[in-house]
């Protein structure tokens, strides 16, 4: 049912923490399952994601896509990380069950969330980022699978 990819990050899952005096942080829930996903980020002063972690309490499919969406936006400009969809983090995971789709928008909602925290707080626009809502579980509903 799982591809080896989605068991490795389950199990060893990858920036798992946080991060004391992040750049960003944000949170976001999904009011259907009632898991939640925090995301972290430390960003330099050129924009460069320089570490990501995460903390969940989520399903496993949580957290593997967590884990490997960390993994994606590591190292990468915010605009980059912008483009690290739930469908980029589902390829590099060889896919995910269609039941488990939406598990995957948690760590694309908390990333763009903390990326919204970090532009507040810099008060800079990050450029094709929309304010992330706490709960995604009305967007999940749009989602076409
Ligand atoms: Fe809620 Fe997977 S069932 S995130």
């Amino acid at each position: 049912m799982y591809s080896e990819k989605v068991m490795d990050h389950f199990q060893n899952p990858r920036n798992v923490g946080e991060i004391e005096n992040a750049s960003g942080v944000g949170t976001v829930g999904n009011a259907k399952c009632g898991d939640i996903m925090r995301m972290y980020l430390d960003i330099d002063d050129k924009g460069v994601i320089q570490d990501v972690k995460f903390k969940t309490f989520g399903c496993g499919a949580a957290v593997a896509t967590s884990s490997m969406a960390t993994e994606l936006v590591k190292g990468k400009t915010i605009q980059e990380a912008l483009e690290v969809t739930n469908k980029a983090v589902m390829e590099a995971l060889d896919g995910l069950p269609k039941v488990k789709v939406h598990c995957s928008l948690l760590a694309e909602e908390a990333i763009h969330a903390a990326l919204w925290d970090y532009a507040e707080k810099h008060q800079i626009k990050i450029e094709g980022l929309d304010k992330p809502k706490s709960d995604i579980s009305e967007e999940e509903e749009e989602e076409e699978y």
